[in-house]
């Protein structure tokens, strides 16, 4: 089988490419991303010289590259992850994400539609569905109407819409999975998890936003990568997937647990503006993917210890990255 992954020098991409090479040796993955600020191959050397694992360096929006691509590698299943995918970006400037979420993803779709493929699997997110009520009884299903609130999210609705007409229109085969917040090893440090981890080991404040209330549903970026794997082979064509385990939590309760594990002290929070437009909670029920036969291997506490370790053994990593052009983007939000 052939693959295509996109963004696979991302967070969740890379996690996934890793994944597939190693699990797949009959399988080639070909990995293509932009390499935009959250583009990284340092984390693919053990890979790099494996038969089975290849680099192209593209932009998903650049039609003529992408159509050349497609017809040289006759591709089986693509696994679309490429995107802009940071919120607070996205709010201080929607452009670029309407380019790559947005026509990117059409620019693939034609490409899928051209030259044929087994599967098309877009990988989305929960924040499609919009946003839900702190009583902490209600869950995002499937049916759950799509209201998203940020330009981010706005541009992953709109993509996910335009997969669905492909496989209305054009019989093109796809998935959707729609998932809750990762975190793992190679999470970038502008979003919570790794910021929080990355600030407090160096005893650099946390910024919190608000009154940090709001409830994220967290997922190991591995359980993430299995779900991914069982819907490209075994989901029904046409249909969308949620990915979730179980595992809410409000900031305050993520930062503090990060703290507390580092044993550093509490007064490193600092309370900041609100983001515009917060989303107050999200929350998966993944009972469709669970009757598919997916079981996650983390819990929040499991999960949350073993990614505490991994940055502190892997601080090279994201010293390199804190230290340039993302500097300059963190000072200015603050
Ligand atoms: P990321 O920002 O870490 O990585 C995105 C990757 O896409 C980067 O390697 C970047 O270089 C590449 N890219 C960006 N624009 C591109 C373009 N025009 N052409 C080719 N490559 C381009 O993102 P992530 O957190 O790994 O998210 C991956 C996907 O998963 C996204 O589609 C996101 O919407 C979705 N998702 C993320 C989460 C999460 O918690 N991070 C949860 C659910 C869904
Ligand atoms: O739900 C899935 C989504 O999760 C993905 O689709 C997005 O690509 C991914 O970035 C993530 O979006 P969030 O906005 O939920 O993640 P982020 O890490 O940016 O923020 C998590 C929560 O923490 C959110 O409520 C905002 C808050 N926050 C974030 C940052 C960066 C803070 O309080 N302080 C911060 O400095």
């Amino acid at each position: 089988m052939r693959v295509l992954v996109t963004g696979g020098a991302g967070f969740i991409g890379g996690n996934f490419v890793q994944y597939m090479v190693d699990k797949y040796p009959d399988y080639t993955v070909c990995n293509l991303d932009k390499l935009t600020y959250a583009g990284d191959l340092t984390k693919h050397q053990s890979i790099e010289a494996k038969e089975n694992y290849s680099f192209v360096q593209a932009d998903v929006a650049d039609r003529e590259s992408i159509m050349a691509l497609f017809e040289k590698e006759q591709f089986d299943y693509v696994i679309h992850f490429a995107a802009e995918s940071h919120v607070d970006r996205s709010i201080e400037d929607p452009e670029i994400f309407i380019k790559t979420n947005v026509q990117g993803t059409q620019v693939l779709l034609d490409a899928s539609k051209t030259f044929g493929i087994n599967k098309f699997v877009h990988v989305s997110t929960d924040e499609v569905y919009g946003e839900l009520t702190f009583d902490c009884k209600t869950f995002f299903t499937e049916e759950t109407p799509l209201q998203p609130n940020s330009p981010y999210s706005a541009s992953k609705a709109s993509s996910d819409m335009l997969v669905r007409a492909y496989h209305e229109t054009y019989n093109l085969p796809v998935n959707i999975t729609r998932c809750s917040n990762n975190y793992g090893p190679y999470h970038f440090p502008e979003k919570l998890i790794p910021l929080t981890i990355s600030r407090v080991l160096n005893e650099e404040k946390v910024p919190v936003y608000g009154e940090g209330d709001n409830i994220r549903d967290w997922l190991h970026v591995y359980d993430h990568c299995t779900a991914i794997d069982l819907v490209m082979h075994e989901g029904r064509v046409g249909e969308v997937y949620n990915v979730g385990g179980h595992n809410e939590r409000t900031n305050l309760e993520v930062v503090k647990t990060i703290i507390n594990s580092l044993n550093k002290s509490e007064e490193l929070i600092e309370f900041v503006k609100d983001r515009l437009g917060h989303d107050k909670r999200y929350a998966i029920d993944p009972t469709k993917l669970e009757k598919l036969g997916w079981k996650p291997k983390y819990n929040f506490d499991t999960g949350i210890n073993q990614t505490i370790q991994w940055y502190i053994a892997n601080k090279d990593w994201w010293k390199q990255i804190i230290s340039g052009e993302y500097q300059k983007y963190f000072d200015h939000q603050y």
